[in-house]
């Protein structure tokens, strides 16, 4: 099989990840509930996990980060813990619908909603997104990329505007953790909303939040703690104020060695690899005959992803039949709705080939050639 639907859940890990995963499923207990040298061996790895993170967001206290199960937990704890009746928020429509439902939930309580548009490219106005922004403006909460096209948001800009407009600055980095660097306070990022299973090469079920200090957020979730025991109230300080029942400890020895695996390789060079296969892959079907592509290729700066059409053809149709040849892919809708309508794909959907660090030229060539089979057979 050739895995092409890394932007869902890379397939391919780090034999490290596997073998700390293995390694913690048999040797550790439960962070903070008990004295046992299990349990240290727990609270050691999430501490050591806790401060890799840190360092890899240029986060400078770790503490202020929680584990989270997914982006979409850490996204509704950020979006319902911190916004409430009459305040007035800003997205845009690159958002995946782990933004986009927990802000229609708090429209229905009351929060008022501007969302940005995209042009046809995919891309975003920056003076457009400024001029929504009114009295009672809390917050922009946006993508860092979308899962659709893979164009980028500029997010040190957006948290420019932030910074000079007050506003707290919430961002899903679920396609970009592990392919761009992040850096919080260059960025200008007050929430920092992160899943692991992806880029940063950890196990599913696992994920984060960052929270800047001086921000309150009310926690979705309350209970064991292991700390306060008789208090009636979830305790206030962090990280232990998100981070209620037991952790995902053996999942997050996993994604402890996927940040170490990448420190180990380089970020530049995991980017360049993965950049190199979607612009080969790019540059060969774009020539095509009937393939439309969406998304801002003028740019290199942009996520592993290439995201297309065959003629009229179903989205789904076309990857069952890719799926006959071996390869994966993602068709129909990506959770992305309002960008597949701003790109005229709401009833096609369209077909999201997305690269890793673990795929191959030779992977790439062999896709091309399959397609250009399947467009031939098409034609005649
Ligand atoms: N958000 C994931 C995707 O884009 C699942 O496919």
């Amino acid at each position: 099989m050739i895995y092409f639907d890394n932007a869902a859940t890379t397939l391919q890990k780090p034999k490290e990840v596997i073998d700390a995963v293995i390694e913690a499923m048999t040797s550790v207990g439960n962070a903070g509930r008990g004295n046992t040298n299990a349990s240290m061996a727990a609270n050691h790895i999430i501490f050591d996990a806790r401060e890799n993170l840190a360092h890899f967001f240029n986060v400078e206290d770790s503490s202020n980060i929680a584990f989270t199960l997914n982006s979409t937990e850490a996204l509704n704890t950020a979006i319902k813990g911190s916004l409430k009746k009459g305040d007035h928020i800003i997205t845009t429509e690159l958002e995946h619908n782990s933004v986009l439902r927990p802000i229609y939930e708090m429209v229905e309580r009351g929060v008022e909603l501007s969302i940005t548009k995209s042009d046809l490219l995919g891309n975003i106005s920056y003076d457009e997104m400024e001029s929504l922004i009114k009295e009672n403006t809390k917050a922009i909460i946006c993508t860092h990329a979308s899962n659709l096209t893979g164009n980028l948001i500029d997010i040190a800009r957006v948290g420019e505007i932030c910074k000079r407009h007050n506003l707290l600055f919430i961002v899903d980095v679920s396609q970009t953790a592990g392919v761009f660097p992040i850096d919080v306070k260059k960025m200008g990022i007050d929430i920092l909303c992160f899943t692991g299973h992806k880029s940063l090469f950890g196990p599913q079920g696992t994920g984060g939040i960052y929270v800047r200090d001086g921000i309150t957020i009310t926690p979705l979730k309350s209970g064991g703690t292991g700390i306060l025991t008789y208090d009636q109230i979830q305790p206030e300080k962090m990280p232990t104020h998100l981070e209620a029942g037991t952790l995902n400890g053996h999942g997050i020895a996993g994604l402890n060695a996927g940040i170490k695996f990448i420190n180990r390789v380089g970020l530049d060079e995991i980017r360049k690899k993965e950049e190199e296969l979607m612009c080969r892959f790019y540059t060969k079907v774009k020539e095509l005959p009937q393939v439309k592509i969406y998304g801002d290729f003028s740019t290199r700066e942009r996520c592993p992803i290439v995201t297309l059409n065959i003629g009229d053809f179903d989205s789904d149709d076309v990857a069952e039949e890719l799926l006959s040849h071996g390869v994966s892919t993602r068709a129909g809708g990506h959770c992305a709705p309002l960008m597949h309508k701003a790109l005229g794909t709401t009833e096609q959907g369209a077909v999201r080939f997305s690269f890793s660090y673990f795929n191959t030229i030779q992977e790439v060539d062999e896709v091309v050639e399959i397609l250009k089979k399947l467009i031939l057979a098409s034609l005649s």
